[in-house]
């Protein structure tokens, strides 16, 4: 292999190697880590962030407001729908805690009308 040629496959697949970084860069499977502090203070904190964020990242549950009992059906959703380990006991009940604490119902005083339209009878 002359040395100019040489210099010329070492170049391309120099440029091949960048642009893969770059794609994979690109690509959504590559988020920023995140950390529990992303997560309101609160007890059990750590643990349920990452339980909740071995699957999707935390603004999914940030997003959202709920009471105890909602929660406790979302998280019958992710189970039931989405493969989640079922969560028992003591572990649940830490979590429900802590969900409800720390992402509690919003905007209260506002009823949702087409909620109340579908439970009127
Ligand atoms: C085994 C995987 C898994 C685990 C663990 C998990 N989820 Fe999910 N969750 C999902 C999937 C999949 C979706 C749908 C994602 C999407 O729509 O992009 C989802 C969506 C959600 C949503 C949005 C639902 C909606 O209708 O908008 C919320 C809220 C949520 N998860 C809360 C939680 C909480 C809280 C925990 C921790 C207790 C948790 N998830 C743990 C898989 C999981």
């Amino acid at each position: 292999m002359t040395r100019w040629f040489a210099a010329v496959v070492l170049a391309a697949s120099l440029a091949v190697a960048a642009g893969g970084a770059v794609f994979a860069q690109s690509s959504s499977a590559e988020r920023e880590p995140e950390e529990p502090t992303v997560f309101p203070e609160g007890e059990n904190r750590d643990e349920v962030f990452y339980v909740c964020t071995a699957c999707h990242g935390s603004d999914l549950v940030r997003a959202q407001g709920h009471s105890r009992e909602r929660w406790a059906e979302v998280l019958g959703i992710m189970v039931e729908k989405h493969n989640m380990a079922p969560l028992e006991g003591e572990d649940l009940d830490k979590t429900l805690d802590y969900l409800a604490k720390a992402f509690p119902p919003k905007g209260r005083g506002y009823t949702n009308p087409f909620l109340n339209r579908s439970t009127a009878k």
